[in-house]
């Protein structure tokens, strides 16, 4: 499912705020400059669908962000809980960072928390099967994939190096909840 929660970047016990409605989720993100759009497929896929049927599926919405944010390619990353080095993989992103670049993740199946530190909060986004998130360029945040990773994306770029990890050092990824936590895996 779907939630965006809002808490004060010091205090990581109690969310401000909890959204799980599209538009709501939407206004809230919008405010702070991150995109959210809800995709369908033009047709069913199974989970052994191949990179090029995924991205044919989603033809039309991503040929409309090539246009609009001027990406020039994309590909689509599988990751599940058999991927023998998922510990790490999952450790890498969950230290606050940058990119030079848009992070552009459209989830085709499974799910993933992203955490992003804007004007004082945190949102707390843990997106679904179907969310599109887009965060712009220079903006703090982390990525949760969970300890089980279950996870279909589709990427967009607008330059290969552009996607690199610029890591602030900041601990702040510690202070607050990972995808495991009891009201995540509640739901
Ligand atoms: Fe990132």
């Amino acid at each position: 499912m779907s939630e965006l929660r809002i808490y004060q970047e010091a205090s990581a016990a109690r969310a401000e705020a909890a959204y799980t409605g599209y538009e709501d989720i939407r206004r809230a993100l919008d405010k702070i400059g991150v995109g959210f759009e809800r995709w369908e497929a033009s047709k069913q896929l199974d989970t052994e669908a191949s990179q090029d049927e995924v991205i044919e599926a989603y033809r039309d919405a991503i040929d409309r962000l090539m246009k609009a944010y001027g990406f020039k390619s994309v590909d689509v990353i599988s990751l599940y809980a058999s991927h023998p080095q998922k510990e790490a993989m999952r450790d890498k992103f969950l230290h606050e960072h940058t990119h030079d670049d848009f992070e552009v993740r459209f989830f085709v199946e499974g799910e993933g928390l992203f955490n992003i530190r804007k004007d004082g909060h945190v949102y707390a986004m843990r997106c679904a099967q179907g969310d599109l998130i887009s965060v712009p360029a220079n903006t703090t945040h982390w990525f949760d994939m969970g300890p089980n990773p279950n996870l279909k994306a589709i990427r967009l770029f607008t330059t290969p190096e552009g996607w690199v990890a610029n890591f602030t050092g900041d601990n702040i990824a510690d202070r607050f909840p990972r995808l495991e936590a009891p009201h995540y895996t509640a739901g």
